[in-house]
């Protein structure tokens, strides 16, 4: 089938790419001038484990293609999915500016029946607002042929993690599709027959929630896992044991209970927001997602504390941060709790040295007045102490004794208790841990 994907970021591009790889042809197209000549380039735009690989295969199979504008790729497609950026707005609604213009734009270059998919994530009752842009902008010769306009709109959520992404879409748990029409189901059950997968039909709006609840769920479990190191170090616990204990608990499940330093990236803070506002809107106060979200910002602020805590004077000092990224595999920056962890200790007069094995590109475009180092034992030289923020692999393998040598004071604060088997103590080093009971 010939699919239209509109919008090449960390959703669409991803998206493209294995669509075409599971055996459709695939029209790309994006808005950023840069991105699109770098994609058309055969050049991946972000980076993803696998990607640039399978991207090279498929365009090389002539079965993915970058288009200069939405009506060359509509035009060819049959199925088009908008995946363009929803961000925040200052009161935590979805700006959905992107996705109404990419409707208007589908709607004005229509000249036959096409399924609209929302693959952006966005906030319920947003399918009816395309379907009238839709319809509003249509091509007159449609108007005139009356009330049987020649489109559908579906639902269609992602639930790709950064970091597996391909996996995840090539093994996913299910595909939810929201649908209004037999032909809108028929064709995304063709898009995604090859997955030999659970797909879950409904309305659009229920897809809408189920994107929203999932990811606002799952943010839910990572801040309880949170709140319960705080009591875990105030009690002498271990949460690691803790979450371990209750994870075998099929109900519960041992997934997203890693205490750390809160939930950041391009989605579960905005999806938390979004999901707050709509509910506010439709005259629920959804109190138990506002404090999944306050608990997210005061798990960063007791990390700083810690720091505060346990360096005494942190004006002046050399912290040395490893991990910028907002997690692992990705060289994504966008809400990373190290933006305002490192924020904080910079407002305090610390002088921030960091490495990142994949986001350096990106954090230079975000800090000021911070050293970038090409490696762990850099960041390590003369620091005062170091701070975990994202638990890359890199940081696994490191030669404590040379750590500790190069160090100012060997002190480790470990934000994502990525050294948790390490028994750092009996190395000589001052180590501080996520709920580890030892503050
Ligand atoms: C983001 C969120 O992460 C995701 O949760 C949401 O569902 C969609 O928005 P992502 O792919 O991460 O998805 O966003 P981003 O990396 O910003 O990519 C959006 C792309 O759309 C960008 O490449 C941007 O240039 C493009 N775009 C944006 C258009 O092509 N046209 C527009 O009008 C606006
Ligand atoms: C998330 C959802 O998992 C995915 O289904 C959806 O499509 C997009 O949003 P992503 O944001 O890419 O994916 O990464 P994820 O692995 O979910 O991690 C999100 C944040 O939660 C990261 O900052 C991570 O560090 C944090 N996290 C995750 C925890 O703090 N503890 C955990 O146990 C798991």
């Amino acid at each position: 089938m010939n699919i239209g994907i509109v919008g090449t970021g960390y959703v669409g591009l991803v998206t493209g790419v294995c669509l075409s790889a599971i055996g459709h042809t695939v029209y790309c197209v994006d808005n950023d001038r840069e991105k699109l000549k770098t994609l058309r380039k055969g050049i991946a735009t972000i980076y993803e484990p696998g990607l640039q690989e399978l991207m090279t295969k498929q365009i090389k199979k002539k079965k993915l293609f970058f288009c200069e504008t939405i009506k060359e790729a509509s035009k060819k497609s049959l199925v088009i999915f908008i995946a363009v950026g929803t961000p925040s707005k200052k009161n935590g609604d979805a700006d959905l500016t992107y996705v109404e213009n990419v409707a208007r734009q589908i709607a004005l270059s229509m000249d036959s029946y096409k399924l609209i998919v929302e693959k952006s994530t966005v906030p319920a009752a947003t399918g009816r607002r395309i379907e009238n842009t839709i319809k509003v902008n249509l091509p007159k010769k449609f108007k005139e042929r009356g009330h049987n306009v020649p489109f559908d709109v579906a639902s269609n959520p992602e639930f790709l993690r950064e970091g597996s992404a391909i996996a995840d879409f090539m093994n996913p748990d299910r595909v939810v599709i929201g649908v209004e029409s037999k032909k809108a189901e028929e064709l995304l059950k063709e898009i995604y027959k090859p997955l030999k997968t659970r797909i879950v039909v409904t309305n659009i709006t229920s897809a809408e929630i189920i994107k929203h609840a999932s990811n606002s769920f799952l943010a839910t479990k990572i801040s309880f896992a949170n709140a319960l190191s705080q009591i875990c170090d105030k009690v002498g616990a271990d949460i690691l044991k803790v979450t371990e204990g209750m994870g075998y608990d099929k109900r519960i499940g041992p997934s997203f209970l890693n205490a750390g330093i809160g939930f950041g990236g391009s989605c579960f803070p905005k999806d938390v927001d979004a999901f707050i506002r709509l509910s506010e809107k439709s005259g629920y106060d959804f109190n138990l997602l506002k404090a999944v979200r306050l608990t997210n910002e005061e798990q960063k602020a007791a990390f700083v504390r810690l720091i505060e805590d346990k360096l005494w004077i942190i004006k002046g000092k050399k912290i040395g941060v490893l991990g910028l990224a907002f997690k692992p595999n990705t060289d994504d920056m966008r809400n990373a709790p190290s933006v305002d962890i490192i924020t904080r200790l910079q407002a305090e007069g610390a002088k921030i040295k960091a490495y990142d094995p994949q986001a350096m590109d990106q954090a230079k475009k975000i800090f000021k007045g911070m050293t970038f180092c090409q490696n762990v034992y850099a960041v390590a030289k003369d620091s005062d102490c170091l701070v975990v923020l994202t638990e890359w692999d890199e940081f696994r393998q490191v030669d404590f004794k040379r750590l500790k040598n190069v160090m100012r004071q060997p002190m480790i604060f470990d934000g994502r208790n990525l050294y948790k088997n390490d028994h750092l103590d009996d190395l000589g080093f001052e180590y501080f841990g996520i709920g580890r009971g030892v503050v």
